[in-house]
């Protein structure tokens, strides 16, 4: 996606489409300069309630003859004493969405003239988001990418990082979005080669053979019953001083989640191509961190693997031997995500992190718990999650903390191995799966993500396109960005 920074009046702009903001107190200036030019229209509208700068709200105005554009979209903005990098990432979004509905050649965005840089890349962020669809496989498709864009006021450093933002988002959500037959653990593997090459970043790709070398016992477990191989991917990014030790990012990357021998009902499976989102979303993020060129060395460490059923399936009453030593007894096959992260998060030790982080469309039960827009948070380090709980504030991804409590802990107790992959019944069945994975972090400061509920939208928003959202890219992004400080 090509973006040029324009400083060419907004009512001179002869593209096809102008996209300009309206507060709820008042309209922007590019508004205000535009609307003569278009007979007074957006005043018109103002004054009859149709527009009302509500976030999000759009107002498609079509410009009369004479006038060099087609249509003029008013975003609203919400409160201008409120406005914030949430609302313009989802105002640009929803906007550029409503563009990429019709074929236009040349586009305008003039949403106003005074934001801070740091707003206006979320903006240009927003733009790349909302233009690109989940059509990934239609002849025809629904949004389509104008030829020429054009942001007001802004400097060409500052489209750049914002389309650093927009790019890597876009990469986890074409990631996601592509279905299991497609995207398998070899060619996330690939696509990560690519991120890693791009960038010049170092990148260890650990096949089947190498797995078996290093013990992983409890990842290989779950891949077993699969045609596909598993990798286990590392990036290591070195932006930060030499020596320094870096955060890591960890990601879920079961490619396909057929349950296993637990299998899953036809419903709860069919959008299981998204089971690898943590690890499109540590992907996207470590790219974003590498094309900002953030002053901070991080590694990030995804385990990549089909979960499905076969002869050779892991089966109910295994015990398995994860690389840390532990012995886990296997009850439900379908808790294989905090499987596979045992061995990457003990992978991930030998970087010697000063913090772990791990994204993972982990449980049904945090859907349960939060709904579908929310991300759970679960931790052994307060601030840690303090942290990441503002970052993800600022951005507009909600996440929220729950309660790591030791009886819960008590419920992955096993009788026959050191502990079980599922808790007593199904309840606060997010927090045991959290409580899982803390065995392997052996102390180190880590929040784990769950968001099974964000990481995949059933329905399209204004927004953005259903299917895979990119949620959590930003907000690592920023959490990076507030380590730096
Ligand atoms: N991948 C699923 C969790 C999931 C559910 C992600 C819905 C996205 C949307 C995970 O592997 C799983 O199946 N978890 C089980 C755990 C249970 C067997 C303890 C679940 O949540 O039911
Ligand atoms: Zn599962
Ligand atoms: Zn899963």
């Amino acid at each position: 996606m090509m973006i040029q920074p324009t400083k060419q009046p907004v009512q001179d702009f002869d593209g096809d489409a102008i996209i300009v903001g309206a507060y709820t107190d008042c309209l922007a200036p590019t508004a205000e300069q535009l609307d003569p030019a278009i007979s007074g229209s957006i005043e018109r509208l103002k004054a009859a309630g149709e527009i009302t700068g509500k976030r999000y709200e759009t107002t498609r105005i079509l410009a009369p003859a004479g006038v060099p554009t087609i249509e003029v979209v008013v975003v609203g903005l919400g409160k201008k004493d409120e406005l914030c990098a949430e609302t313009v990432y989802g105002a640009a979004a929803t906007a550029a969405k409503l563009v990429a509905g019709k074929k236009r050649k040349k586009v305008g965005f003039f949403l106003d003239d005074f934001w801070p840089k740091d707003l206006s890349e979320q903006a240009i962020a927003g733009l790349c988001v909302g233009m690109q669809g989940q059509d990934l496989y239609r002849k025809e498709k629904a949004l389509t990418t104008p030829e020429e864009i054009y942001w007001y006021g802004v400097d060409e450093e500052t489209i750049e990082k914002g389309a650093a933002y927009g790019n890597a988002i876009n990469l986890t959500r074409n990631l996601v979005n592509r279905p299991a037959a497609d995207m398998y653990p070899a060619t996330f593997a690939e696509e990560a080669s690519v991120v890693a090459e791009d960038y010049n970043l170092s990148i260890e790709v650990w096949d089947k053979k190498k797995l078996e070398e290093e013990r992983c016992g409890s990842l290989l477990a779950v891949s077993q019953a699969s045609s596909r191989d598993p990798r286990l991917v590392i990036i290591r990014y070195s932006g930060g001083k030499l020596g320094e030790s870096p955060l890591a990012l960890v990601g879920k990357g079961v490619t396909f989640d057929s349950g296993g021998l637990s299998l899953k009902p036809s419903d709860g499976m069919k959008t299981m191509k998204c089971d690898m989102a943590g690890a499109a979303t540590v992907l996207g993020a470590i790219k974003a961190i590498a094309a900002l060129q953030l002053p901070i060395n991080v590694v990030a460490l995804v385990g990549l693997v089909e979960n499905m059923v076969s002869g050779n399936s892991y089966k109910l009453g295994d015990v398995l031997t994860a690389r840390s030593g532990k012995t886990i007894e296997v009850l439900n096959t379908d808790a294989e995500g905090r499987l596979v992260l045992a061995d990457v998060l003990n992978v991930a030790l030998e970087e010697k992190p000063t913090r772990i982080i791990d994204l993972a469309t982990l449980t049904g039960a945090c859907v349960v718990a939060l709904g579908l827009d929310v991300a759970g948070l679960m931790t052994n380090d307060e601030p840690l999650q303090e942290m990441i709980f503002e970052a993800a504030k600022r951005m507009g991804e909600p996440m929220w903390p729950l309660p790591m409590y030791a009886e819960f802990g008590d419920q992955i107790k096993s009788q026959v191995a050191d502990i079980k992959n599922i808790g007593e019944g199904r309840w606060g069945g997010a927090i045991t799966a959290a409580k899982f994975l803390e065995e392997f972090v052996e102390g180190t400061a880590w929040t784990h993500i769950d968001i099974a509920g964000p990481a995949f939208l059933e329905k399209a928003k204004p927004w953005m396109d259903g299917g895979a959202s990119g949620f959590g890219v930003r907000t690592l992004v920023e959490v990076v960005k507030t380590l730096c400080k």
